[in-house]
Order: structure tokens, then C-alpha cells, then sequence
């Protein structure tokens, strides 16, 4: 073959991927998402019964029959899809109504549904600002974060993840630079390590050296504040930040699609110029169907945030008195950190033999030298569920030697 070398080199990079122990394996799930899953396990496919504990269904809708029911509905009334992007003729009265729900619930004056977060983000910057701006970054920020900035012409900052000192020596350095406008751009919930932002500091210097806040708050929608508002109302600061973006894929049932809630300026500037949004197809009628019906439940049913919290806090406490490194603070990411890749593979290995589903996370998705097991709490674990989990990891953390 002429191109032989190409696919040589394809083949060398993913051997050298294998040999870091960076090598990822997708787990074929064949029920539906929930604590108790069934997988098959390959090569006989035979159908093993796992605990999930790695999903991003915080409050347990993946499989809420309420959700369920209204897609169900809107694939009856609206059809399967739109087969348009939204300005040609892909926009459905549902898009309309998630769009002011989501609008409303996160205190925005608009709202401009993605076929992801990831889009969102991506649409973003480079759609608002331009050479003469400037964009300083969380250093921890969501891969979609930084490649959004990417595309974006303005000048680029970085800041040491949540080091406040930091952030504002890069705000002065944006301001001597005579930056027009400065965004100061975070994850409401960093998702690899499970900490909150420290929004209300961000808000006050971003107040002092006039500059914009686009929080993405993907974890933390349905999961953080009283209301389930994020991160933002967490940290009390629901008015002072300017740009929320957020996904569909998580909380809010785990389907998917994203947001940016903002001015009703900045959504429609996004609308005329953005270009996932511009050029990608409208989200499904049933997933903008569930969507409202997630958040009526997020609304309505606060129990499901305080289980979270409290299956969260026994978890943790539990694994921090049989001795594994955990970080994370007050979020349902919950991280068992571990430092090589090999030994997470491992780990994770030896949580799969307890019944456990937990991905080991290496480079490049966490910094070289600190992989971990990233465990995720829900809402749908039961107190035996929970037991079940707690005695499972302890275990596993042993014969891999994690914990003696
Ligand atoms: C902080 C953050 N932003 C954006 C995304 C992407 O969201 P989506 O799956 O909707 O593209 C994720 C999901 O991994 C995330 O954790």
C-alpha cells in the first residue's frame, strides 16, 4: 500500500499509547445506566452485573421513567429528528421553551442550546471576542474550554488552577497590556480533581479590574446550591457572572446537548455567528422534551441533591479511614488518587473483579504522574448499594496494593 508509513506511524503511536498503560478500554453496557448495570464481558460477551460507579448521573435520571415518558411523548408529537440545523428549519417550539426554562433557572436574561457543552464552548469565545481582547484561563479548565480559546483570536493567559494571587497577576498583566475587553473564563467544578471554584473571589476581581466570568458549570447543574442552580448559586454569586455554559449530559439525565445562558445580546450574537451552532444538526425534539422535565424534577425534589450529598460525604469519610488519598471537596467526584498509570489500570482491574466499574484516568486527560480513579457519587445508590461500594473498593484498594 503507498500510504503504508502513514499507518505505520498510527500503528507505532498506538503501541506507544499501550505501553504508558494509557491505553483506554470502553466497557460495552447492555441495560440501562444506573447503579446496577449489566455489561458484557468480552471475549464470550457473557452478561456480568457491575456497580457503576464512574457515571455523571448524579441524580439518578438516566433511566428516570418520568424522563423516559417525555421523550416517549415528543417522539410521538415531534418525530425522531429535525434533520435541519436550527436557522434553516431545524427549530422546534421544545428548543424555544428549554431554551427560557434553562434561561430562567440559571438567572439569565437568554438561553442557546448546543448539540453539547462541548460545542458550546467552542462557539464561544472566538464568536465574542477578538485580537484586541484578552481570555484568562483556570489552568484546569475542561479540554473544550482551552480548545475554544484556541480558535479565538485574543490574547491568552493562564492562571495556576483556583490561585486567586495568580489570577490577578495575570488580570494586571491584561490590563498593562491594554486588553479592550478581558474574560475570565472557569469550570464552575473541575472535573478531574472535584473542587468548586472559588466564584466569589473570581466575581470581586473580575469587578476590580473589569472583566467578564464565563463559568462552565457541566458538574454542577443540578448538583450544587439549594435550588440545584450550580456553582454559581453554591457560591452565591448567581447575579454577577456573565456567561453560564452547561450540559445536557450530566445531572439532567445524561443524554445530550449543552447551553450558554447569558445576556439576551450575547445569545443572539451567538445565534447569527456561532458555529457549532450554526452549522451542527438541532438537538432531537425528545431529548429538549426530557431536558424540561429534568429540571422540573430538579426543582421540585430537593431530597435527591441532599441524598447525593450525604452518599457522598459516607463514601469519602469511609475511604479516607481505610486509607486511600482521596481529593475532591464538597462535590460528588470523589477521586481515589493513585500517581502512576500502571497502578490505576490496576486498580481499576482489581475494582472490575469486585464488581466495580471505575475508569482509571491518566495522561493526558490529568497531569502526568497523577492518575487516579475518578469515582463519582449518586443519588440512586440505596444504603446496601452504597455498603456494597464502600467494602468493594476497600478491597480492591488491598490486593492492588493501594492501601496495605
Ligand atoms: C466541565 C465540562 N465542560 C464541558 C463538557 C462537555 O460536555 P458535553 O458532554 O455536553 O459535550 C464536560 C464533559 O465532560 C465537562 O466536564
Amino acid at each position: 500500500m503507498h500510504n503504508q508509513p502513514f499507518y505505520n506511524q498510527i500503528q507505532a503511536t498506538l503501541a506507544d499509547i499501550d505501553a504508558q498503560g494509557l491505553t483506554k478500554h470502553e466497557v460495552s453496557i447492555t441495560s440501562e445506566q444506573s447503579a446496577h448495570i449489566q455489561t458484557a464481558v468480552e471475549p464470550q460477551r457473557q452478561s456480568v452485573e457491575m456497580l457503576n460507579l464512574c457515571a455523571n448521573n448524579y441524580l439518578g435520571l438516566a433511566n428516570e421513567p418520568r424522563l423516559i415518558a417525555s421523550a416517549k411523548k415528543a417522539l410521538d408529537e415531534n418525530g425522531y429528528g429535525m434533520a435541519s440545523v436550527r436557522f434553516i428549519c431545524g427549530t422546534s417550539s421544545l428548543h424555544h421553551a428549554l431554551e427560557t426554562r434553562l434561561a430562567n433557572f440559571l438567572q439569565q436574561d437568554a438561553c442557546i442550546l448546543y448539540s453539547s457543552c462541548f460545542d458550546a464552548n467552542t462557539g464561544l469565545f472566538e464568536t465574542l471576542l477578538g485580537e484586541p481582547d484578552a481570555i484568562i484561563s483556570d489552568s484546569l479548565n475542561h479540554a473544550s474550554i482551552i480548545d475554544g480559546i484556541r480558535l479565538c483570536k485574543a490574547k491568552r493567559y493562564r492562571y495556576q488552577n483556583n490561585d486567586m494571587q495568580d489570577l490577578e497577576t495575570q488580570l494586571a498583566a491584561a490590563k498593562s497590556a491594554h486588553a479592550r475587553h478581558i474574560m475570565i473564563a472557569t469550570d464552575g467544578v473541575f472535573s478531574m480533581d472535584g473542587t468548586i471554584a472559588n466564584l466569589p473571589v473570581i466575581c470581586d476581581l473580575a469587578a476590580a479590574y473589569g472583566a467578564l466570568v464565563m463559568v462552565d458549570d457541566s458538574h454542577a447543574v443540578g448538583v450544587l446550591g439549594a435550588q440545584g442552580r450550580g456553582s454559581i448559586e453554591h457560591c452565591d454569586v448567581m447575579n454577577r457572572v456573565d456567561i453560564v455554559t452547561g450540559t445536557l449530559g450530566k445531572a439532567l439525565g445524561g443524554a445530550s446537548g449543552g447551553y450558554v445562558a447569558a445576556s439576551a445580546s450575547v445569545v443572539e450574537l451567538l445565534r447569527q455567528r456561532s458555529r457549532p451552532y450554526l452549522f451542527s444538526n438541532a438537538l432531537a425534539p425528545m431529548i429538549t422534551a426530557a431536558s424540561l422535565t429534568a429540571l422540573d424534577i430538579v426543582e421540585a425534589e430537593p431530597q435527591r441533591r441532599q441524598t447525593l450529598q450525604r452518599n457522598a460525604e459516607q463514601f469519602s469519610s469511609a475511604l479516607t479511614q481505610a486509607g486511600f488519598d482521596l481529593a475532591g471537596e464538597g462535590h460528588p467526584i470523589i477521586p481515589i488518587m493513585v500517581g502512576d498509570a500502571n497502578r490505576a489500570q490496576a486498580f481499576s482491574q482489581a475494582l472490575a473483579s469486585q464488581g466495580i466499574l471505575a475508569s482509571a484516568f491518566a495522561y493526558p486527560v490529568v497531569p502526568a504522574g497523577k492518575a487516579r480513579i475518578r469515582t463519582q457519587m449518586s443519588s440512586a445508590f440505596d444504603e446496601n448499594t452504597l455498603a456494597q461500594a464502600i467494602a468493594g473498593v476497600i478491597a480492591a484498594g488491598k490486593s492492588a496494593g493501594i492501601i496495605a
